[in-house]
This record gives C-alpha cells, structure tokens and sequence, in this order.
C-alpha cells in the first residue's frame, strides 16, 4: 500500500480488534432527484466475526457494500466518510485514498466481495479452472503452475466441491455448487473481510443451509470476517455475531444477534422481528458454531436507539 494511503492515527485503543471502520458514510446517486441511498452510516466491523446486515429492500444495503470495496460508478458518488481498513501489521488504510493498483490489490488479498446474484456471473465460457488460475496470476504472479493448480483445488475442496469439476463450465454446475464457486473465488487470496451480498437467497432452503453452515465453518477455521447482507433476518439470527438493521439508508441498530432478538430497541428491528413469529426458542444452535452465546461482543453505543 502506499504511504499516501495510510493514515497516522492509529486503531482506537477500545476497538484493538476491529478489521474495518466505516465512519459517518454518506453515498448519493445523483440522478435528476439525487437519492440518498446510504446516510451517515458507521460501524466497526471486528476481526473473525459474522456482521448481518439487514433491511428491506432498496434500503442501500447494496450501496454500503459497494462504497465499502469502492466499486460504485457514477451516478453513484459517496458524499462523505470515511473507510478505514487495519490491517494485520497495525496499519491504518485509507480506503477512499487508495491508488489504483493499491486498490485492485486490496480488493481481493484484503476485502472481497460476493456479489448480488453472483452465481449467474461467471464467465459462461471459461471452465472453473480457468478463472480460479486467472485471478491468481493477475495477483501472484511468481506462483509456479502447479501452486495455482493446487490452491485452485485447496479452495474448492474448501467450499465443498469436488476438484474435478475445475474442468467444468459454469453451466454444468447446479445454482447451489456455482454459488460455492463464487465463495471460493472470494476467499481465493485469503482476504480478511468477505462481504456477502445475498449469497444464498436465490437457493433452496436445504442447498442455503448447507452453504451457511459452510461460510461459518470457514471463517472458525480461517477468521477472516465477514459482512452477510440480507433481507432475512431470521436467517441472519442463526448466523451472526452482530447484526446491523439498515432503514432508508440510515444504520438504525447495531447489537449482538441475542440481544436484538430479546430487546430490540428500535421500532422497525421489532417490526422485522414481529413479521417472524416463529423466532421464539432454541434458534441458532443448528448452524452457529464456536460461539458462546452468553458472551458475545460489548454492545455497540455507535448507534443511539
Ligand atoms: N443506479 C442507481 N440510480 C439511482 N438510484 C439507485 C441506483 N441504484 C440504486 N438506487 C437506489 O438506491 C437505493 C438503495 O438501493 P440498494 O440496491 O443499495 O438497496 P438494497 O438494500 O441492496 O436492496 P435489495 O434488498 O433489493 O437488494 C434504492 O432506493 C435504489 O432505488
Ligand atoms: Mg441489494
């Protein structure tokens, strides 16, 4: 990274552990009435941990994610904020004053990303094993041919697919196995943050819970952190450490999966939560692992209730 990119001030000491800072985020498309689709958005996201966010649709869910890896094109503009990544030597990143080639590298070796609707996005005609070798030449070029054949078949083994099917097309693939592919792509450079937009909402549900008792099994394994994004908050209960409800742009709450769904605090979590009757009991016990539900992080004071 260059210098111009990192900041002077270090971590703030009460968050040693946090991986990403996103501070006061505005992103507006500036259409001919310009919309506000993030407000003043903040959250701190800590290392090796599961953040759902939540919120209807075209609450900027989407949007915050873009911004985050900084892949929103015009009209889309972020207005101000900042992003923050630390990385793990100590170092402070400023996200927004990456260069180019600082910023394709951060992409993908520090932050990825699993796009909305990403297993209809690969490419039809290249086999898997194409473009797994593809993004790793592009970023470690000095790997030997037969390291980028093994870390190609070391992350499919990873997300569950047999390695055989490099030599596949993406059309031979079922929607649930291509969805694997994507996960696998993503954490292909072993990157410390995935952010997971609607990953499994275009699945069946016995194929959607197989892939998230996957991603929380990577991520005991391996601890990178991960951003889910979806609509379903249920689904986000069983999964998360912390979730993070969004509402016409704005982050209107920020707590520990346990403590949202016992006292959530504003209005529209409980709405959300009221439109699940089914959430009461032993939720979560079936794909969470590792984690110890009576611990769990501080309560964030980042958003007032
Ligand atoms: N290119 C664009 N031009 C203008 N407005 C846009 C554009 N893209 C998104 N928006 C608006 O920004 C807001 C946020 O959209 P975004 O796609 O981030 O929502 P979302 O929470 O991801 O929704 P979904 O759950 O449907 O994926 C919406 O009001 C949307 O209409
Ligand atoms: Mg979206």
């Amino acid at each position: 990274m260059t210098s111009t990119a990192t900041l002077a001030v270090g971590p703030d000491a009460t968050d040693r552990d946090a991986v990403l800072t996103i501070r006061d985020l505005t992103v507006v498309y500036e259409v001919e009435e310009p919309v506000t689709a993030v407000k003043g958005a903040s959250l701190t996201l800590h290392r090796g941990e599961i953040l759902g966010l939540a919120g209807e649709s075209g609450c900027g869910k989407t949007t915050l994610a873009y911004a985050v890896n900084r892949l929103h094109r015009p009209p889309a503009r972020i207005a101000s904020g900042d992003i923050v990544f630390h990385d793990r030597a100590g170092h402070d990143v400023d996200v927004l004053a990456l260069e180019d080639a600082d910023l394709r590298e951060f992409r993908w070796s520090q932050l990825s990303m699993v796009f909305q609707g990403a297993m209809n996005a690969l490419n039809p005609v290249t086999s898997i094993r194409a473009q797994l070798r593809d993004t790793l030449r592009a970023h470690r070029p000095r790997m030997t041919r037969a390291q980028v054949e093994a870390r190609s078949v070391e992350v499919l083994e990873r997300v569950g697919v047999d390695p055989r099917r490099l030599s596949s097309y993406p059309h031979e693939l079922s929607g649930g196995m291509r969805q694997r592919v994507m996960i696998a792509m993503a954490m292909l450079l072993e990157p410390q943050i995935m952010i997971m937009d609607e990953p499994t909402t275009a699945l069946d549900v016995v194929v959607q819970r197989e892939i998230l008792t996957e991603i929380v099994r990577l991520r005991d394994e391996l601890d990178f952190a991960v951003v889910f994004i979806t609509h379903d908050l249920p689904l986000l209960l069983e999964i998360s450490d912390r979730i993070a409800v969004m509402l016409r742009g704005e982050i209107v709450e920020l707590d520990t999966s346990q403590r949202l769904l016992r006292e959530p605090r504003h209005p529209y979590t409980r709405k959300l939560l009221g439109s699940f009757p089914s959430l009461h009991g032993e939720r979560g016990a079936f794909i969470r692992s590792g984690v110890d539900e009576t611990a769990g992080p501080e309560p964030t004071t980042e958003v007032p209730a």
